[in-house]
């Protein structure tokens, strides 16, 4: 198979103006939050990628009908007629998942594959089924399949062992539906968990405490159709910002929500690089070379792990030595291989990479493995010196709405192109 390729000639420093698109992991939770209720639902600031695709066709396969034009979908879940996520289409993306808690509450059963491995890690889905169980949900597994069946969930109380976004997500939804009060602690803080809560609450639903780690959910009996405009990606801001400062660059990020990325903002800038904030509005400036910055990864309102591969393209030509610590996911840094072939410096032991900067890169040819891995090739490409080509783009298509347009457009050397 002929996979499409990015070539990139490294060197030229970003200049201009960039627009962030929707988030995509606040997309997702929203286009499944649309089981809950049957009828119309609109949402706006929607981005182009793939895995939005992706769960049109999971609802479309559920009986939805849905249209995007623009950055606007409109679900209609009038006629629901399968409750089944079927493994073809949750192989692709493991955010199929998010369909199950909405079956459930709604439908009172649900057929979702078992999500595999990831190239990130393991990432088990444990912490959603005990939720769901422990709401009176029946749950067995058949044939790679689990199966999910309550007449209607009742209101609990519900400990995770690990913030879990979705399984927070998951549990959120199912519980607007069921009879009584659910409490989830130790819940996820993330901005698309409150950008969900926010939507949820204008269909109906009884949530308090959102973005902090004990969120209570009083059910209701019904939810009313879903009018919402997605909040701007924050992994897509910083993944920009850090873009312009590999490059020295000097540019102005729109439609941002700056609040949402304080941690990347602080170690950003301890890196040296210069950032204003406007309103909705971030004037970046990069530094002649990044000084070293050590990151750990944490859930949210810590640094986040869908950054640490980005961040840590930028420290390879940093003035010393950074130590990276990924706490999240078990095997995230499968870009490091990749980063070396530019000739940059980094040990691992277990979930430590020791990266001691250089002063250049050099270009060459790379593959990307994951969505944020083939992110932090390109920032580093963008900064290599000669040409680079990155292989298997799909991964960054499934993520970044028209990235090759937008630091085009921003003065980079980058072109798709299938040998
Ligand atoms: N975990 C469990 N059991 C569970 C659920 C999670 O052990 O039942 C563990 C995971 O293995 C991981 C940790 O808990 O070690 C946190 O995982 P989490 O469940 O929070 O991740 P997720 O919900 O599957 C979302 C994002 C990811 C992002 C992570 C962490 C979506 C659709 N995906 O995944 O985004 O990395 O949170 O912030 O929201 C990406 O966009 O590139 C991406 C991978």
């Amino acid at each position: 198979m002929k996979t499409q390729k990015f070539r990139i000639r490294g060197g030229k420093r970003l200049k201009g103006t960039v627009k962030i698109s929707g988030a995509k992991n606040a997309a997702l939770p929203l286009m499944a939050a649309s089981i809950l209720t049957e009828g119309i639902n609109n949402l706006s600031n929607i981005p182009r990628l793939k895995d939005i695709h992706t769960m049109m066709a999971l609802l479309e396969n559920l009986g939805a009908r849905s249209e995007f034009e623009g950055d606007r979908i409109s679900i209609d879940t009038t006629n629901l007629k399968s409750f089944e996520a079927p493994y073809e289409l949750v192989r692709t993306m493991r955010a199929s998942v998010l369909v199950l808690g909405p079956l459930v509450a709604r439908y009172g059963r649900a057929r979702v594959s078992l999500p595999g491995g990831c190239a990130i890690g393991a990432r088990p889905i444990n912490l959603h089924l005990m939720g769901l169980q422990k709401m009176g949900a029946r749950i067995r597994l058949e044939g790679g399949y689990i199966v999910a069946e309550a007449r209607r969930l009742k209101g609990t109380k519900i400990y995770f062992d690990i913030p879990t976004v979705t399984g927070t997500e998951n549990i959120m939804m199912a519980a607007t539906l069921a009879r009584g009060t659910t409490v989830i602690e130790n819940a996820a803080r993330e901005p698309e968990v409150v950008d969900l809560a926010e939507a949820l609450i204008k269909m109906g639903a009884r949530i308090e405490g959102a973005g902090q780690s004990i969120i209570t959910v009083h059910g209701v009996d019904e939810l009313k159709g879903l009018q919402h405009s997605v909040i701007p990606d924050r992994i897509e801001t910083a993944t920009f910002i850090t873009a312009c400062a590999i490059t020295a660059g000097e540019i102005t990020i729109e439609n941002a929500i700056p609040e949402h990325i304080d941690a990347v903002v602080v170690k950003l800038q301890e890196a040296g690089v210069r950032i204003k904030r406007q309103g909705n509005m971030l004037k970046v400036r990069g530094p002649d070379r990044p000084r070293p910055t050590n990151v750990k990864t944490m859930p949210y309102p810590g640094f986040p792990t869908d950054m640490q591969a980005q961040f840590m393209a930028l420290m390879t030509i940093a003035s010393g030595t950074s130590v990276i610590t990924e706490t999240i996911f078990e095997n995230r840094f499968m870009h490091v291989a990749e980063l070396r072939r530019f000739g940059a410096e980094i040990t691992i032991e277990g979930s430590t990479a020791t990266v001691k900067g250089i002063k250049r890169l050099k270009g060459a040819p790379v593959m990307a493995t994951d969505l944020r891995a083939s992110a932090s090739l390109v920032i580093a490409a963008l900064a290599a010196e000669g040409e680079s080509i990155i292989d298997r783009i799909y991964h960054i298509d499934r993520g970044y709405e028209s990235i090759e347009l937008k630091l085009k457009a921003l003065g980079a050397d980058i072109q798709r192109f299938k040998d």
